[in-house]
Formats: C-alpha cells, sequence, structure tokens
C-alpha cells in the first residue's frame, strides 16, 4: 500500500504519465542519456536567446519560469559569455587545495560587499563556492556543525527546517526537506536528525479566525518549541527558504516572521541558515531576498540567479566572525568537491554581478513584479479555479483550486500541475507547475520565474499562453 502511494505521487509529481502522452521529437530508444523520466520523449533544445528557448524542430518556448528560477538575465547574454570565454583562454581550472583564483575572489568580495548588514556586525562575509544549491545547502550544514564543534558545543547535532520546504536533492538536503514527492521512496536513507516546524504559509495554515498576530506567533512559536523539545545545545541551526519556491509556489513569510526567527536562534545560540537558491540574486526585486526581512542571518546558501545558468555555481555565504572561529579553531573546513570554486564558474558569477551592478535591473525587478502581479490580477482573480495569486518581484505563485469558496484543492490523482505543463509547453511556454501544495499530494500551483529582461508584452504572451493551458487541463477533468 505504501509503496503504490509512493509510485502515485512519483507519477504525479515528476509527470512520467503525461509526457508519455505528449508528442515530443527525440526517439525514445535511441538516447543513451538517462533522463528525469525514462519514459518520456523530451524535445530537443537546440538554441536559446533572450527569453525565448528553440528546439530542434524550429519551435519557440517563451521562458516564465528561468527554467527552475535559474536564467534571470535570459539567454545569451553576451557579457556573461565572454567573460566565460575570456577566463577558459587565461585557465579554466586550477584545483582549490593549491590554488585561489581571481573570479573567485572578486565575486566572494562582491557579495561581501553587498551583503545583508545590520549595525551588530562589521558586515563582511565570506564565501565558499560550490556546483549548485543542494551542495551550498549541504556544505552549510557541516559548515555550521564544524562552527559548533570549534565552540566545544559537540552535542549539537540536530537541525530544524520547515514542512513544505525543498532545500535539494542530496540525502542531507532531502532530510532536510519537507516535500513528500520527493522523500517518500528514500526515506529509510534520511537522517532523522532534521526536524520539522510548520511552514509560514497563511493561505492554507492559517486557522479561520485566527488572527495575523496569532498566525506569526504560532508558526515562528513552534521553532522555540522544537529547540527546547529537543533539549539544552541540542540545535545547530534553523534552515528556510526566504520566499518558499518549488514546493509552496512563491509564498512571501508575513511581515516579522523572520525577526522572530532571529530572536529566537539568538536566545538558544541556533545558527540561522537562509536558502535564498531560487528567492535570491535579485529574484524578488533585491540582490538578497532577506533584506526586505530587516534581519541579518548567519549564513545565506545561494545557487540558480548565481550564475544565471550560464554555469553551474552555488556558494555558500557566512558572516566572517564565523569564518573567524574556524580560522582561529581547526584552521581548516573539514569538507570539500572537486569543483569547489571553479575559476570559469566563478567568472560566470562575477560576469552576472557587474551586469547588475551597469544595468540597476533588480531595481527593475521590483517595479516590473509590480506590473506582473497586477497583469496576473486582472487575468485571473475572477478566474473560477484559482484561489490564491501571490510572490515577490519576479517570483510570482498560482494556487489552483477545486471550489473558490472553500479552497478546496483538485486530488491529486489528476495531476493537474504536470497536465498544465504539458499543455504550456504544447503552448510554448516554459513555467513551473507542482502538485502537492497543501499536503504533499493534493494541491497545484504554477510558479513564474521570467528572466528579467521581460518586458510588458512578454508578460502578456506568458499570461495568454498560461490561461489556456490551465482552462484547456482543468477542462480535461472537470
Ligand atoms: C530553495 C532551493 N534550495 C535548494 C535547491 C537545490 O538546488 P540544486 O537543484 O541546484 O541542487 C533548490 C532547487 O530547486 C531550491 O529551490
Amino acid at each position: 500500500m505504501v509503496a503504490v502511494a509512493v509510485k502515485l505521487r512519483l507519477l504525479y509529481s515528476y509527470g512520467a504519465k503525461f509526457l508519455i502522452a505528449n508528442k515530443m521529437t527525440n526517439k525514445s530508444n535511441s538516447s543513451r542519456v538517462f533522463h528525469r523520466t525514462l519514459n518520456a520523449l523530451f524535445p530537443q533544445a537546440v538554441s536559446a536567446k533572450g527569453v525565448y528557448i528553440s528546439d530542434s524542430a524550429g519551435k519557440q518556448y517563451l521562458d516564465g519560469s528561468g527554467g527552475a528560477a535559474v536564467s534571470c538575465l535570459g539567454h545569451g547574454n553576451q557579457q556573461i559569455i565572454d567573460a566565460i570565454k575570456q577566463q577558459l583562454d587565461k585557465m579554466a581550472f586550477a584545483h582549490t587545495s593549491f590554488f585561489t583564483s581571481e573570479p573567485a575572489e572578486e565575486l566572494a568580495e562582491k557579495l561581501s560587499q553587498k551583503g545583508p548588514r545590520d549595525k551588530t556586525t562589521n558586515g563582511a562575509w565570506r564565501t565558499y563556492f560550490v556546483s549548485g544549491g543542494s551542495e551550498a545547502n549541504e556544505t552549510a550544514f557541516k559548515m555550521a556543525r564544524q562552527i559548533m564543534f570549534e565552540r566545544g558545543e559537540t552535542s549539537r547535532s540536530h537541525f530544524i527546517a520547515r514542512q513544505q520546504s525543498y532545500h535539494g536533492g542530496t540525502i542531507a538536503t532531502m532530510s532536510a526537506g519537507g516535500r513528500a514527492a520527493s522523500r517518500d521512496l528514500y526515506e529509510p536513507l534520511l537522517s532523522t536528525n532534521f526536524e520539522k516546524i510548520m511552514p509560514c504559509f497563511p493561505f492554507r495554515w492559517q486557522k479561520s479566525g485566527e488572527s495575523d498576530e496569532a498566525f506569526l506567533a504560532r508558526s515562528s512559536g513552534e521553532l522555540e518549541t522544537m529547540i527546547e523539545k529537543l533539549g539544552d545545545r541540542r540545535v545547530i541551526g534553523f534552515i528556510a527558504e526566504t520566499v518558499s519556491g518549488a514546493t509552496l509556489g512563491a509564498v512571501p513569510p508575513v511581515k516579522g516572521y523572520f525577526k522572530e526567527i532571529r530572536r529566537i536562534c539568538d536566545k538558544y545560540g541556533v545558527l540561522m541558515i537562509i536558502d535564498e537558491v531560487m528567492a535570491g540574486m535579485g529574484r524578488c526585486g533585491k540582490l538578497f531576498a532577506i533584506d526586505e526581512e530587516g534581519v541579518v542571518p548567519d549564513m545565506i546558501t545561494l545557487a540558480k540567479g548565481l550564475g544565471g545558468g550560464y554555469q553551474p555555481l552555488g556558494a555558500v555565504m557566512v558572516r566572517e566572525e564565523l569564518a573567524q572561529e574556524i580560522e582561529q579553531g581547526s584552521g581548516a573546513f573539514v569538507h570539500g568537491h572537486t569543483y569547489v570554486g571553479h575559476a570559469a564558474a566563478c567568472a560566470a558569477g562575477a560576469a552576472v554581478q557587474r551586469v547588475f551592478e551597469e544595468t540597476g535591473i533588480i531595481d527593475e525587478v521590483a517595479v516590473k513584479g509590480e506590473i506582473l502581479a497586477a497583469k496576473l490580477a486582472q487575468a485571473f482573480s475572477d478566474h473560477p479555479h484559482i484561489g490564491d495569486l501571490r510572490g515577490r518581484g519576479f517570483f510570482r505563485g498560482i494556487e489552483l483550486v477545486k471550489d473558490r469558496e472553500t479552497n478546496e484543492p483538485f486530488d491529486g490523482k489528476h495531476g493537474l500541475a504536470m497536465k498544465i505543463k504539458k499543455a504550456a509547453m504544447d503552448e510554448g511556454l516554459i513555467c513551473y507547475p507542482m502538485g502537492g501544495t497543501v499536503d504533499g499530494f493534493n494541491g497545484d500551483h504554477v510558479m513564474l520565474a521570467p528572466p528579467f529582461i521581460y518586458t510588458p508584452d512578454h508578460m502578456d504572451e506568458l499570461i495568454e499562453k498560461l490561461g489556456r493551458a490551465i482552462d484547456k487541463s482543468i477542462a480535461g477533468i472537470c
């Protein structure tokens, strides 16, 4: 029974069943690539420019989600491509157990100067570069544990994360994550040292009649309760996405939530780790989404928009004074991957930062995000099956409901999100629908994360195509 449930969740979450039905272009058995879905046929992407990707059949797709909130500056940005080429001409790779490199130093310096700061810190940050978001969070967990070790607080062995979160696909990051569809199959392998509290998601978790203040107190208060339950000096850190991404569909925190989280972490000596793999690097209208919350975390993990899709790049930023605890203690971080601080990847990251600086495009995201929100509201706020429109900047979520009066979701068995993904592809649109919004199985949303270079015309094209894809998919199950 459990196995059947797991299989169903996998099918509906990853869309195998629906992709098979999709008329894709490559032949099924001729590919020796181990694709994400083995019984699906994917179109072959052959070129990408601006906000469009083209396949080998000549079909164009409007990129409405940057893939998975990756392509922040769109495709084919010559400045970034040139920076990578120049770095490759000079030096592609020098192992970081022997050398540092100019692009890594430049990017770390830029992130340090731009990182969140307040009166209580000297403001500096050190950055450990990796190749993606999972590695970034995995690295953050180990770094946090080593910081506790340097302090002599070796009894600290647990992390606290949130239900309905996503922090990556490795064993530790899945242990931290709360996304049932990706955890179920691997549950026996996962660490039990990652406890969960509720997400800060009022649309689904605020009780009827509960005031905003009471909801804020309850959602943040679960952290304190969990820390106390685990016992004195047992917790290393708390990890949360600033704006919840793929699993919930662009849910910003309620005002004051992270201030309260910071207070609780400080009270118990727990490190506050903020996952900005999706929400960071300008996606929400500020370079760091946490800057909107007025608190400084202890660590920030980054990926996706950091390299903009031009190179695989992730990072852990840690407050300088915490890095110094390791520097003045053991001296070395007991961790490493071959491609840590890859020079060509860091060159891409530094070039992305230069584009941000020279164009002021992140300020534009804040403004254009409001235009997109208004257009989405105009198109969908009276839609009989859209229960919530949410998000920040160019990070937007649309939650689908069966019944707008009660917000009852569609049953997970329909796989609505994956039907929308397929219908959108048919329309020539890349967006990011996901099922399981309510409880890991039921409920569906569509996440949008367009490139920052979008114009209002692109927004209109996105909304038209998405509207047709949603209506067609719902018609198929109602
Ligand atoms: C918030 C968040 N953290 C971590 C990850 C993992 O990143 P990656 O897929 O690059 O390993 C993701 C990926 O979607 C994410 O959204």
